[in-house]
């Protein structure tokens, strides 16, 4: 199964990639967290990544989809995978459908909608662990103990483009270079639209519903 996961900043992708990976058994690719892990070893990727993505802006087009045509070329993906934030522009989209030319293309885009005002809640209260990634939220996900992964222990950060202005720019970038996808997918009569605004849980299952599965 090759998948894309769109939606807006804070829409729950990497929330719901998780726990999709889980059950089908395909990795999850998020171009953010390459970036984030690139920007942390401080490599010239990471260091370029960061001028844009501390702004709210996007990574140039030509940089992303070249870690993701190297990244999907690995052995792990040869039964599928699931993409997390790639694409998100139509030059990204058109790169993608011309690296899949050979396999038949992208199975499904799952578009998980949410009201853009309860966007800007979600990512300012974001947490995430320093040490396994995990997504917590201080309100909806919230650890058990303040602070504290439940997973692994480590302690938890908030994102540096987490901030109220750097998301009202990342919401304002979504809205004019990577809203236009869901037309273009569409299109293509591959896209399904599942309501982000419900709980975690109902979420994907409904995720699961538009993939054929049945979670409940
Ligand atoms: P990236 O890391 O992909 O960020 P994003 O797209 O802005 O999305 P987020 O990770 O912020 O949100 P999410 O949808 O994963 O939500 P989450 O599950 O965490 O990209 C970061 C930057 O990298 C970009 O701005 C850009 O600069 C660069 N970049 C990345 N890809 C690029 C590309 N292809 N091209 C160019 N540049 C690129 O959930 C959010 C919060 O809500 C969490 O706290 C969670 O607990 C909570 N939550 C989740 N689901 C629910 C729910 N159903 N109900 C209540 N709360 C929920
Ligand atoms: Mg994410
Ligand atoms: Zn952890």
């Amino acid at each position: 199964m090759k998948i894309v996961l769109l939606g807006p900043p804070g829409a729950g992708k990497g929330t719901q990639a998780e726990a999709l990976v889980k059950k089908l058994f395909i990795p999850h690719i998020s171009t953010g967290d390459m970036f984030r892990a690139a920007i942390s070893s401080g490599t010239p990727l990471g260091m370029e990544a960061k001028r844009y993505i501390d702004q709210g802006h996007l990574v140039p087009d030509e940089i992303t989809a070249g870690i993701i045509k190297d990244r999907i070329a690995q052995p792990d993906c040869r039964e599928g995978f699931l993409l997390d934030g790639f694409p998100r522009t139509l030059p990204q989209a058109e790169a993608l459908d011309e690296m899949l030319k050979e396999q038949g293309g992208l199975d499904a885009v799952l578009d998980i909608d949410v009201e853009l005002d309860r966007l800007i809640v979600r990512l300012t209260g974001r947490r995430m662990c320093k040490d396994c990634g995990a997504i917590y939220h201080l309100l909806y996900n919230a650890p058990q103990k303040e602070n504290v992964c439940d997973i692994c222990g480590g302690s938890l950060y908030q994102r540096v483009d987490d901030t109220e202005e750097t998301v009202k720019n990342r919401l304002s970038v979504y809205e004019k270079q990577t809203a236009p996808l869901i037309e273009y997918y569409q299109k293509k009569g591959i896209l399904h639209i599942v309501n982000g605004d419900n709980p975690i849980n109902t979420v994907l299952a409904d995720l699961g519903k538009a993939l054929g599965q049945n979670w409940n």
